[in-house]
């Protein structure tokens, strides 16, 4: 790009001085007679030097001065003036106007010098700012690099979080399971000796038996079909190893989850909807463990709407990054953040006594980790809850 000097003068004598010496200068000389048309030029022909008389009739030095400093690349302003007053300086001054010279000029050396200085003051300059510009992109690239960066490592300490929590929780729920097979076998015979003797005493009494005795053996059989479901429930729950693995249509799971739930979502008067993605790939589980987790996570969901005004229940089946995903999401109250980290662990209950054993989320995480897969939750309180079970995709098998 050439260099180009802008000189603005009424006075024609003196924008031939000028001509005159860049007749030996290399660079390119604009010339304008006024302010207006000199305004004009610099803003088409971008000069890196303008040299401008003060006084001029029409538009002054000054104005020219403000203009050029207002537009969008950077040069350096001379002003020149036959009288320089205090006044005019300071304006100039103040406006950054790179120097105020006073005419006649002493000769043409002083003239080079001039523009020689401005110019280099000029380059001086827009390299400051191209090297101020290439730091404040270094320094925003650097930024984003720390950044991203940064979320990584959160991600990672995130994902390490979760995985410790699952290894802690599995320890502890592996350890509590064999207790509790323990305590389950113990109980199996005392309660089989009361069973049976009940059996025994109304075989004795047969219809002799008066209402109130006959309520009674009720109610005792009633407690011990409940005790042996706990029992039940607790040996499912210490079970090792995986059963018999097969081959689900998760859509299917849903679908008879759902049904065994109709009269429930019926009866509370729940608004039930599920959402099935297009071909989902299959997965690899025990049905029956897997039934019974979705099963407990769907009756928790439709416990926790049947005293709301806002019942609604959604389904959503897909699958993601080789995973299929059944997310179960209801408007009820939610979970206290204060119970979040307590809901897995097996006893852990809100309900009334005689309402919830607390069995239910701990039965269906051992049945998800089981399967190779995880449970998260959503929730905050007022606002429902979403759990959320993810299941590894089988590998696909080639059907003939
Ligand atoms: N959808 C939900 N909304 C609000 N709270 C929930 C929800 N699901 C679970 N919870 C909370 O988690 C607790 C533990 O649930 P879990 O299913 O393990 O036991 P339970 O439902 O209390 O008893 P059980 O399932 O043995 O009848 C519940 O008592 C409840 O406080
Ligand atoms: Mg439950």
């Amino acid at each position: 790009m050439t260099t180009k000097v802008l000189v603005i003068d009424d006075e024609t004598s003196i924008r031939r001085i000028f001509e005159t010496l860049f007749r030996f200068r290399e660079e390119t000389l604009l010339t304008a007679p006024d302010g207006e048309s000199g305004i004009e030029l610099a803003r088409t022909e971008q000069p890196h030097v303008v040299i401008s008389d003060l006084k001029m009739p029409g538009i002054s030095g000054i104005e020219v001065l403000r203009a050029v400093k207002a537009m969008p690349f950077h040069c350096e302003v001379v002003l020149m003036t036959a009288y320089a007053t205090l006044d005019a300086v300071m304006d100039a001054v103040r406006v950054e106007a790179y120097e105020v010279v006073t005419k006649p000029f002493e000769g043409t050396a002083q003239i080079d010098h001039l523009i020689d200085r401005a110019l280099e003051k000029q380059t001086m300059v827009v390299e400051r700012q191209r090297l101020l510009e290439s730091l404040k992109q270094a320094n925003q690239d650097l930024e984003a690099r720390v950044q991203e960066r940064t979320r990584e490592l959160q991600q990672a300490l995130d994902n390490l979080h979760k995985h410790q929590d699952m290894l802690i929780r599995q320890e502890k729920m592996a350890a509590v399971g064999q207790m509790l097979a323990g305590v389950a076998h113990e109980l199996r015979n005392p309660l089989g000796i009361i069973e049976n003797s009940r059996l025994d005493l109304q075989d004795r009494l047969g219809t002799g038996a008066s209402p109130e005795l006959a309520a009674g053996l009720e109610r005792i059989d009633r407690q011990v079909q409940r005790a042996k479901k706990i029992i039940q429930q607790l040996l499912d729950f210490s079970r090792y190893g995986s059963e018999g693995t097969e081959i689900i249509d998760v859509r299917n799971l849903v679908t008879l989850t759902q049904q065994l739930l109709e009269h429930e979502i019926k009866t509370h008067g729940i608004m039930f909807s599920a959402k099935f993605q297009d071909a989902l790939p299959p997965i690899k589980a025990d049905p029956d463990s897997l039934k019974q987790a979705l099963l407990n996570i769907m009756l928790n969901a439709v416990q926790a709407l049947a005293p709301q005004k806002d019942r609604r229940l959604n389904v959503e089946v897909g699958s993601s990054a080789g995973a299929v995903f059944i997310s179960v999401s209801d408007s009820g109250p939610g979970i206290m953040p204060q119970h979040m980290k307590d809901i897995f662990n097996p006893f852990f209950t809100t309900k009334a006594p005689g309402q919830g054993t607390g069995l239910g989320l701990s039965l269906a995480y051992v049945a998800l980790a089981r399967a190779g897969g995880r449970i998260d939750v959503a929730s905050e309180a007022g606002q429902g809850a979403t759990f959320t079970l993810w299941l590894p995709s089988a590998p696909q098998t080639v059907k003939i």
